[in-house]
């Protein structure tokens, strides 16, 4: 087939769609439209061959990224090696975690000191010099693509850098170019959307607008001051934002995750989040890729409640996200810690379960973000937990302030108005592992490492892919250097952004170590059992014991039996089901599940399946009760 004809086929079966979509969006501007679809075609040319069979392989086979051996890591390319190349030197490491789906923190060039990140971008086209060059970029990914490694990279859509040539532009008075932003000659129209909208940085970045002194204009800041928001209410903002988008795609990417998406559609009188236009976008691009560069995938960042975060996969006939991140999982899981009662996670992991298998999401512990308290409270209220008064609790135990907690998180916008903080920490600091180092208590450290490895065991039996937190999987601390670093010290999040610990790695470590290998020891488990796979259905059931939590996956004959304890002492449990008790045996040491009745050692786990397997001694974590 004729390159062009594969192109004519793809746009052809959506363009009616597209058109639709984009007509009613932009006001029937033909003339848009016909330059997007101009765009589109030169971007399929310029893609590679490679990308190009990529695509076609995975248009074939529309599920190939819901195996049982999809394992994800995200990173920030300097705290893990450097630069781009360093990562591409690294890359046996990251094959030595099982990891096949790489998620490169932001990378493209950016301000130092008003960079949020990486997530103020300023040329999308330019990787930070620090890091490397497209060419290294390119190079990276061509090179994980040879060793079945897929790269996903951020497309901070919803605003540039003021250092984009863009703002420039606008700020020195070009007036197409302040029509790609949301401008404003006094603060009329500001000051009714701050009736409505809710800040996301009330204590580092108060507000949603910027007042720009040099030239007397208010601009929409939802972010910091420095991230412009975008006006998409513009075609031309979703146009060029589109070859931006495949411009990285055709840098050998294979998920994009889409920054902060609910917000990217602005309208007075509401809160400016998840509106139905940011629907139509999201629509859009998806049909842009599938008629472009079908191989690449959407991650959709929603960082909302579940009742949000559903809608951007879509309907089945119109898809949108192709994955999304299960955030409220993540707190709900953090909460159980604090709490030591698996109530909320329970109900919390039956409404994901209760799911379409077709939606896939992103399972995580700990991301580059603090983690928000966005739980379901009035589910919770039924207990007679107060919301403000239970953040409180949350992160009074989390920051170690609680009665016997060793956890060592720290607060992040803390309004005091609302009584809102957020939570910032590694997965090891929040479970104990940094204080007991500290105390030098070996008793505790035994515990501390239970829940990390009692995590990651949960995480991975999740329905979805699991994605590591780099440095993670050994178990890094907090990092507080930050605090001396005067662009950084204000925003906590880079309490668990710190360098990478290849010390611990290189001298073998041996906490590290014991936590590196029971990953690998239950991801080779996951990679090799097909009952693991997004086909399979998931549930939880009751344990009898408020602080264990049962998970089951099925597929076929298959059976798996999971269970987490989630409190720092023994905990007996029950399997009532004869036919998944018999037989049974935990896959990971091998032991047998006996007469219905065990008991879980602090923060121990199981997965009890009928297989036996081979492993090694000394990675059980349940244990028959003596008689
Ligand atoms: C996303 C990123 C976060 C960033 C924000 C603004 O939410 O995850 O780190 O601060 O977007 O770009």
């Amino acid at each position: 087939m004729k390159q062009s004809e594969e192109f004519t086929r793809r746009m052809e079966s959506r363009y009616d769609e597209l058109k639709w979509l984009y007509c009613e969006l932009y006001h029937n501007d033909r003339q848009g439209l016909a330059w997007l679809c101009d765009s589109m075609e030169r971007y399929y040319e310029e893609r590679s061959e490679s990308c190009k069979e990529k695509d076609r392989r995975r248009e074939a086979n529309p599920d190939w990224y819901k195996g049982n051996d999809a394992l994800g890591m995200m990173m920030y390319t300097e705290s893990f090696a450097g630069t781009l190349k360093g990562v591409k030197d690294k890359l046996d490491y990251v094959k030595s975690c099982g990891v096949n789906l790489l998620h490169l923190m932001p990378l493209l060039e950016s301000p130092k000191g008003r960079d949020d990140g990486g997530y103020a971008v300023a040329d999308f086209r330019k990787v930070q010099p620090e890091l490397g060059t497209m060419e290294d970029l390119k190079e990276l990914t061509e090179e994980c693509s040879r060793q079945g490694i897929n790269c996903c990279m951020d497309f901070v859509m919803n605003h540039t850098s003021e250092d984009h040539e863009w703002a420039r532009a606008a700020r020195a008075g070009d007036a197409d170019a302040r029509r790609r932003y949301f401008f404003y000659d006094n603060w009329d129209i500001p000051s009714e959307y701050e009736k409505t909208v809710p800040q996301v940085f009330p204590t580092t970045a108060p507000g949603n607008f910027t007042w720009l002194e040099d030239c007397g204009q208010v601009v929409m800041t939802t972010f910091y001051p420095y991230q412009w928001d975008l006006n998409y209410g513009n075609c031309v903002v979703f146009n060029d934002m589109v070859g931006n988008l495949l411009f990285l795609a055709n840098c050998g990417i294979d998920v994009i995750r889409l920054d902060a998406v609910p917000y990217i559609w602005k309208e007075l009188g509401t809160n400016c989040r998840n509106l139905p236009q940011v629907h139509n976008l999201v629509r859009m691009m998806r049909l842009v890729c599938e008629i472009v560069c079908p191989g690449v995938l959407l991650l959709g960042e929603v960082v909302m409640e579940p009742a949000k975060v559903v809608p951007y996969f879509g309907t089945v006939e119109k898809p949108e996200c192709h994955m999304l991140y299960n955030v409220t999982t993540m707190a709900s899981t953090w909460h159980t810690i604090a709490t030591r009662d698996t109530g909320l996670l329970k109900r919390q992991l039956d409404q994901v379960c209760a799911l379409p298998r077709e939606y896939v999401f992103l399972n995580y512990l700990r991301c580059h973000d603090d983690i928000g308290w966005g739980l379901d409270y009035d589910w919770l209220k039924n207990f007679g937990i107060d919301e403000a008064a239970h953040k409180k609790y949350l992160n009074d135990y989390l920051t170690g302030r609680g009665y016997g907690s060793d956890s060592r998180g720290a607060l992040y916008n803390d309004d005091p108005r609302l009584r809102d903080a957020r939570l910032c920490g590694t997965t090891a600091s929040l479970s104990g592992l940094e204080a007991v180092l500290y105390e030098r208590n070996d008793a505790k450290k035994e515990t501390a490492l239970s829940c990390i490895k009692m995590l990651h065991a949960y995480l991975l039996i999740q329905s979805g892919i699991p994605m590591i937190y780099s440095g993670d999987e050994v178990g890094q601390l907090n990092d507080y250097s930050y605090k001396d670093d005067p662009f950084k010290r204000d925003d906590s999040r880079y309490i668990h952004r710190g360098k990478f610990p290849w010390k611990l790695v290189d001298a073998k470590d041996d906490t590290a170590m014991e936590i590196f290998h029971e990953l690998r020891k239950l991801e080779t488990i996951r990679a090799g059992r097909d009952i693991f796979a997004g086909k399979a259905s998931v549930e939880t059931f009751e344990t009898g014991n408020v602080h264990v939590l049962g998970i089951r996956r099925r597929l076929g004959e298959d059976v798996i039996t999971a269970y987490f304890n989630f409190s720092g002492e023994n905990q007996t449990v029950w399997e009532m089901d004869r036919e998944c008790a018999t037989g049974a045996v935990d896959l990971c040491s091998g032991r047998a599940l006996s007469d219905f009745h065990d008991e879980l050692q602090p923060y121990g786990y199981a997965w009890f399946g009928k297989e036996r397997r081979k492993c090694n001694d000394g990675c059980s974590s349940i244990r028959r009760i003596a008689g």
